[in-house]
């Protein structure tokens, strides 16, 4: 395999925490040398064995390759979207430093959806968790209006039809864990899944949490609106199954 390379407006964003368009600026002012020299060209191409440096302050090229996850606690009331007209986003929670354009949600959580949000610069790895056809499993706390019956095991187990979809959700493992609450495994990733499976067997979600993503679970240290970098371990367990899941074709 080639070596890699980059723009150079990507790595200085990355290895500086720059916005795009800031490190467009920077570069086109020249206070970016690669090597030792001053390139004033955003899209020159740099290679990972390149040093970078803005206005003296040096770096290596492969460390700005590498690819952030971070896991946010997210609370009640934010999009998982860069923008929105009406209600903040979690993208707000970020500090400067680490703020980028290139920084996105891994997927989304309802504005009313607290917990595990994962927010990362890496594309590819962002559509392998997003993606139905990686199976990831997602894992969510919901508490219902009604009490939970055991027969919504089987019922999630086969693969439910809701009355407004056209296509049946996959089957997904219900383990109930109260007389009101229980905890959803999906592995689709649709539009208010977990919501829509509960109207389909006629009752409501009141209260949802997303608690763990395959084997990774919600970093309990972590307040509301509190953030922090995955360690190359946790992502690999992001495509493992998570404690205490059975695969629903073995409930039905
Ligand atoms: N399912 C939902 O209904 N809402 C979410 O935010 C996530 C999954």
């Amino acid at each position: 395999m080639g070596e890699r390379s980059e723009r150079l407006d990507r790595a200085v964003s990355h290895a500086y925490g720059l916005s795009r368009s800031v490190s467009q600026r920077v570069i086109k002012r020249g206070q970016v040398s690669v090597d030792g020299q001053v390139i004033p060209d955003p899209a020159f191409k740099v290679k990972g064995s390149s040093s970078l440096s803005l206005d003296g302050d040096e770096v290596g090229v492969t460390e700005a390759f590498t690819a952030r996850v971070y896991m946010l606690n997210k609370p009640e009331g934010y999009v998982s979207a860069d923008k929105d007209r009406n209600l903040p986003t979690v993208k707000g929670f970020f500090s400067q430093e680490v703020k980028s354009d290139d920084l996105h949600c891994v997927g989304r959580l309802d504005a009313d959806t607290t917990g595990l949000l994962l927010v990362t610069d890496d594309g590819d790895l962002n559509h392998r968790l997003t993606s139905p056809k990686s199976g990831v499993i997602k894992v969510y706390e919901a508490l219902t209006r009604d009490p939970i019956e055991s027969s919504y095991v089987k019922a999630f187990a086969s693969g439910l039809k809701h009355p407004d979809e056209h296509t049946r959700y996959r089957p997904a493992f219900l383990s109930v864990t109260g007389e009101k609450s229980a905890l959803v495994y999906v592995t689709e990733g649709r539009f208010h899944e977990v919501k829509r499976l509960f109207e389909c067997v006629e009752n409501e979600v009141t209260q949802l949490r997303r608690v763990a993503i395959g084997a990774l679970r919600l970093d309990d240290n972590l307040d509301e609106g509190e953030y922090r970098l995955l360690y190359d371990d946790e992502i690999e367990l992001l495509f493992k199954k998570p404690e205490g899941y059975t695969d629903p074709a073995q409930n039905n």
